[in-house]
């Protein structure tokens, strides 16, 4: 299992175990972490869950594809480091991972 913590614009902590190959929205649903509302079911095709990638973990997460860059116009307070965390596939590699929600969701 990983490890991923999310963090509420609150200041309220979440951290849950997510098996590998969910995604990390897959993870906070399932795990029943608020303000992740995942409309769409993880199509990335609506923007309610937008997470900011913790700074440290940029690197491993990677970079947004071209259709989420796209997505992400939608969401309100976007930074550079915003992802959809469905779009984010949870490997070992990720163990540790922290994201934090928007003011917007909660
Ligand atoms: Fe809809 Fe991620 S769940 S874009």
């Amino acid at each position: 299992m990983v490890t991923v913590t999310y963090i509420q614009h609150s200041g309220e902590t979440h951290v849950v175990e997510v098996k590998p190959g969910l995604s990390v929205m897959e993870g906070a649903v399932r795990n029943n972490v608020p303000g992740i509302d995942a409309d769409c079911g993880g199509a990335c095709a609506c923007a309610t869950c937008h997470v900011y990638v913790d700074p440290d973990w940029l690197e491993k997460t990677g970079k947004a594809a071209a259709m989420e860059e796209s997505m992400l116009d939608f969401a309100e307070g976007v930074e550079p480091n915003s992802r959809l965390s469905c779009q984010i596939p949870v490997t070992p590699e990720l163990d540790g991972l922290i994201v934090r929600l928007p003011q917007s969701q909660h």
